[in-house]
């Protein structure tokens, strides 16, 4: 990568900051990574990525007290900084709609260290629904700011994967940037020119409605095919899992690294599809529009858990049998099980009456125990393990591992992602 010499405010230090906070190091920017958890930041400090993160924790002790700095001095770091970072978390609200409360927050972090006539660009990275910049950002600065004709406002959504941080942010397809002033425009095309990726500048709300389009559809995807799947349960006799590979099969398909949203599974979970597909429905409500085919996309996600918990109660028929689920993060190759199928699936079984569960993970047994204290099932350390105390077992996420789970014995699988 080509060096620059930039300085950078990154606020929030999860998968979206930090990676964006390093990629900036990585070009010879000089970055100040900012966040209100002192676990995370302590555990940054002592080079450890708090989440499962493939290549960053090589990264960060590359940039740590290098390029990378973690401060909680943050007046120093806004006034020192050209470009300020909002990476913070955009959690579900009031009625399904975006929390932007943490992003305020740091807004007004920043707004209360300027006081100079220096040039500064705010760029929200988090995921906001189309027109906050324009409708909610925007004045805010201008009526809390007293130097508001030096801050200019833009928006650079980021579509990185969970498990795919790294390459994701430094080879990404697209770098779209939200903005509508020349000054900022020129600042964040010079900050990002050297890494050699397309830029594609926007109006503000056509920098945020894209991360939606991207999102939705995603979403859409799998409702389509968990919906269909269904349809074909109630047909009987089809295969499935090699009804959706011939689909694959198809040129228009074929090489397209979609086709794993084109596929049945437990519904779509994690951080981002949930909250962002019932984001932009509850603004668009706001608006005056009712998003119909979206409104079923998220029906479909959310009654799959309760689907799937039936499939298992009918095979288990009136045995009080253990129920073995294998996975509980929201996908392989990720500890995070923010919105994850697997806790909806449980709950549903213990509706049910299924009480003795016991669960597998290769890696996020700790998180989902962390998150979900009240969940009681039973934790097994290994792949082994959890198939000798199971009656009946269910694949809830596709880890690799888990296509041996026949070779152990012949006890009932159900194989919720289709994978054996
Ligand atoms: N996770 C993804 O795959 C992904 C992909 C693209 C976009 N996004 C979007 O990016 C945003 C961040 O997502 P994430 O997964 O990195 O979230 P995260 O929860 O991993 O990290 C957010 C961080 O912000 C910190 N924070 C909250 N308030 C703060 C404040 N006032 N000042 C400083 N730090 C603060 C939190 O402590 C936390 O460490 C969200 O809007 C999300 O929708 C996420």
């Amino acid at each position: 990568m080509v060096k620059g010499n930039k300085t950078v405010a990154v606020f929030g230090l999860g998968f979206v900051g930090l990676t964006t906070a390093l990629g900036f190091a990585e070009t010879g920017c000089k970055v100040y990574g900012i966040d209100v958890d002192e676990a995370r930041k302590e555990s940054l400090r002592n080079g450890i990525i708090p989440f499962h993160e493939p290549h960053m924790g090589e990264i960060l002790k590359r940039h740590l007290g290098q390029n990378f700095l973690i401060t909680d001095a943050i007046s120093d770091a806004v006034q020192k900084s050209t470009y300020i970072f909002y990476c913070v978390g955009t959690p579900y609200g009031i009625d399904g709609s975006a929390n932007l409360t943490y992003l305020f927050s740091a807004i007004d972090s920043t707004l209360e260290a300027i006081h100079d006539e220096k040039f500064r660009v705010l760029v929200t990275k988090s995921t906001i629904p189309p027109s906050t910049t324009a409708e909610k950002i925007l004045p805010y600065v201008k009526k809390s700011c007293d130097k508001a004709e030096c801050v200019g406002i833009a928006n650079n959504p980021e579509f990185l994967r969970e498990g795919h941080c790294w390459e994701d942010f430094t080879e990404a397809d697209r770098i779209v940037l939200g903005v509508n002033d020349e000054k900022s425009k020129a600042l964040l095309i010079e900050l990002y020119e050297p890494m050699g990726i397309p830029i594609k500048c926007v109006s503000h709300s056509t920098g945020e409605f894209i991360k939606y389009l991207s999102n939705t559809l995603l979403a859409t995807l799998i409702s389509y095919s968990n919906e269909m799947a269904e349809a074909a349960e109630a047909f009987g006799g089809i295969e499935v899992a090699e009804a959706f590979c011939i689909l694959h099969m198809d040129k228009r398909w074929n090489n397209c690294n979609m086709t794993s949203y084109v596929y049945p599974g437990c519904g779509y979970g994690g951080y981002c599809l949930p909250k962002d597909t019932s984001a932009f429905y509850a603004q668009a409500e706001a608006k005056g529009f009712d998003a119909q085919i979206l409104k079923q996309v998220i029906r479909t996600n959310t009654e799959r858990p309760q689907w799937i918990a039936e499939q298992i109660g009918r095979h288990l028929g009136q045995s009080s049998g253990t129920v073995g689920i294998l996975g509980l993060s929201f996908k392989p190759g990720s500890d995070d099980v923010r919105d994850t199928p697997a806790v909806k699936i449980i709950q549903e079984l213990k509706k049910l009456g299924h009480q003795d569960i016991i669960a597998y993970d290769p890696i996020a047994m700790d998180e989902f125990q962390q998150k979900y204290p009240d969940i009681e099932i039973r934790y097994a350390e290994s792949l082994t393990k959890v198939y000798d105390e199971s009656d009946i077992l269910v694949i809830v996420t596709a880890w690799e591992e888990f296509r041996l789970t026949p070779t152990l014995g012949d006890k009932e699988i159900i194989d919720c992602r289709y994978m054996l």
